[in-house]
């Protein structure tokens, strides 16, 4: 099958692209490399530097030609969507509907959209949280992934394309960018493994799901071959406070300190996905323990490669 991946020179879309080519696809990947890395680009696969909200987008999409497109092109920082929300719908809002639009006019039946399970729900006592709790976003970022599963709904019902909404949970693993804002993982290893102090925002008592990027690319894989549409949460339903994360990266870095500095205004303080749905409808179960997958992305970030 072709498949169109959009965002494919980041963290998550380069190692989808990676195993689709591996599973026999071929690969388009389309770009601005924002945040994204060239050279984490696939040689195999065909390569467009255009941002999503382009007005060429169609044109390009319809020369591609793909069956299906993965679209994970996104202004990932959850502050900056704050601190400027209309870069945030720009990109996140009217880019994703670009796409989805470009995806219609090239005939493509199939369209998986990178949600926020960690982002759409908001705090919320229910935990795991499915599916069915109601989605109170609170931040800009949230608000424009769950604007973009309504346009997926809509792109269904209205034109009968088959849309999913993969709802990740704190995706983590190698070549993640550790100079990010988000991505706590690959910031503390990469502080620890430098010999330099990590700071944690608060007490550490936040809450967060760590999903494994090898799991969410199975989930994609999973979701391109289903014949169903909707939103699944992509998650373990294990939820680990900050503070433990901070002590098995320091077990697998073997050294580090870590400071606590002033809590960020407005941060989430909980977040744990329910994956009930996904395990029934996709066949999809995460693999990865955290501390083996901790364990893996500290040895990725000590010699990556
Ligand atoms: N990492 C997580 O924990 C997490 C959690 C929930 C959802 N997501 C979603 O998964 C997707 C991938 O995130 P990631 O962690 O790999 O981040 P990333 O920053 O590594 O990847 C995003 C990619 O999109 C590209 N991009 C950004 N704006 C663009 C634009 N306007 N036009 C074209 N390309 C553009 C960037 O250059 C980058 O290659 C995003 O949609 C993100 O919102 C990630």
């Amino acid at each position: 099958m072709k498949i169109l991946v959009t965002g494919g020179a980041g963290f998550i879309g380069s190692h989808l692209t990676d195993a689709l080519l591996a599973h026999g696809h071929s690969v388009a990947v389309v770009d601005n490399l924002s945040t994204g890395l060239r050279v984490q680009v696939n040689p195999r696969a065909d390569f467009y530097e255009m941002d999503v909200a382009d007005a060429g987008l169609t044109s390009l999409v319809k020369k591609i030609q793909s069956e299906a497109v993965v679209h994970l092109a996104a202004q990932v920082d959850v502050r900056k969507s704050v601190t400027d929300p209309v870069e945030d719908a720009r990109v996140n809002i009217l880019g994703t509907l670009n796409v989805l639009e470009a995806a219609r006019q090239a005939g493509v039946r199939h369209f998986i959209f990178a949600s926020s399970g960690g982002a759409i729900y908001g705090d919320t006592d229910v935990r795991p949280t499915p599916e069915s709790h109601p989605a109170v976003p609170a931040s800009p970022y949230g608000i424009g992934k769950l604007s973009g599963e309504h346009f997926l709904r809509i792109y269904r019902r209205t034109f009968g394309m088959r849309t999913v909404a993969l709802r990740y949970a704190n995706v983590y693993g190698s070549r993640q960018n550790a100079l990010g804002e988000a991505g706590v993982v690959a910031i503390f290893a990469h502080r620890l493994l430098a010999g330099q102090r990590a700071e944690i925002f608060g007490d550490g008592a936040q809450s967060r799901d760590f999903v494994y990027v090898g799991d969410v690319v199975a989930a994609n894989l999973a979701a391109l071959q289903a014949t169903v549409s909707g939103a699944f949460n992509i998650g373990t339903g294990r939820e680990v406070t900050i503070n433990e994360v901070a002590k098995l990266i320091r077990q697998a870095v073997g050294q580090g300190e870590f400071s606590y500095g002033p809590a960020k205004p407005g941060e989430q303080m909980t977040s744990c996905l329910d994956n009930r749905l996904a395990v029934e409808t996709l066949g999809w179960h995460p693999q990865m323990p955290l501390e083996e997958g901790i364990a893996k992305t500290v040895a990725w970030f000590r010699e990556p490669g």
